[in-house]
């Protein structure tokens, strides 16, 4: 396979074929997502309730983002991996100023990162488009916002109503001109997911908790693989089930998110 790049990423949105997306935090499993066909890889900054223990991702920060997305660059580079490989900028590291971001995003990048993802709408606009002016690929994300849970009062879904659906696509569509070359929806109605899908032609959407009609799907990949302490939000799906291990499950999320069979519909009840 050849390295996935940005006119590829453009090439499959527009087509309809469906972006592949899990987070990746360490070299080996990074390397095995890499092998099952897995096209894009999220060094999260979930990485802090994944592997650190914490509450939130609000505790996370640049060096241990720094720390993920070297050990992750690493292992793909040791298989000659193709995979697009996308970084979070963790809580306090971009809101200060468009300048502040940029020299945050550049530890990220010189760790191996192709793209850099930051959350939120509105006043991101203008450090989006300062990144992508400066030659940094960069991802949005927009609704439920992890690193503003304690502003948004909880993980849950957002964008209901007219409202709050009519704000969200003006700041998609914003973060769209400004150069945002790919954008997270998570936890937002299949409906609006799938209209905005539409919308952004130029801006792939990747999907989580956002129904089956966005660009692409993301999971957190212990989640995906029943890593964790029995607590799983019901987007998620645990392809270990039906697998003999953690590569054959890896290859069923890339079937299942390529053939449009994940989510189902009983995974997303709003
Ligand atoms: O940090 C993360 O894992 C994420 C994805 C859930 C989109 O931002
Ligand atoms: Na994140």
């Amino acid at each position: 396979r050849k390295p996935l790049s940005l006119p590829r990423l453009a090439d499959m949105h527009a087509r309809g074929e469906k972006i592949t997306m899990l987070t990746a935090y360490d070299a080996t499993f990074a390397a095995m997502a890499d092998a099952a066909g897995v096209e894009c890889l999220l060094v999260g900054d979930s990485v802090g309730m994944v592997c650190q223990g914490l509450h939130s991702t609000v505790g996370v920060t640049l060096e241990t983002m720094r720390y993920h997305t070297e050990s992750v660059f690493r292992g793909l580079r040791r298989v000659q991996g193709t995979a697009w490989l996308i970084a979070d900028l963790p809580f306090g590291s971009y809101q200060e100023s468009r300048e502040q971001a940029l020299r945050s995003a550049s530890v990220l990048m010189q760790a191996g990162a192709h793209m850099v993802k930051l959350e939120g709408g509105g006043w991101t606009t203008e450090t989006v488009r300062f990144l992508v002016e400066r030659g940094i690929p960069v991802c949005a994300h927009l609704g439920l916002t992890p690193q503003t849970v304690h502003a948004l009062g909880g993980y849950r879904i957002q964008g209901k109503g007219d409202a709050a659906a009519a704000l969200l696509r003006e700041q998609a569509l914003a973060l769209q001109d400004a150069g945002a070359a790919m954008m997270v929806l998570e936890m937002v109605p299949a409906a609006l997911a799938h209209a905005l899908t539409g919308e952004l032609a130029r801006c792939a959407t990747i999907g989580i908790g956002a129904g089956r009609g966005t660009a692409g799907q993301v999971l957190v990949l212990h989640d995906m693989l029943g890593v964790n302490l029995g607590r799983m939000p019901k987007f998620v799906r645990n392809f270990m089930e039906d697998a003999g291990g953690i590569a054959q499950a890896m290859a069923a999320y890339v079937r299942a998110v390529k053939g449009g069979n994940f989510p189902d519909d009983s995974l997303h009840a709003w």
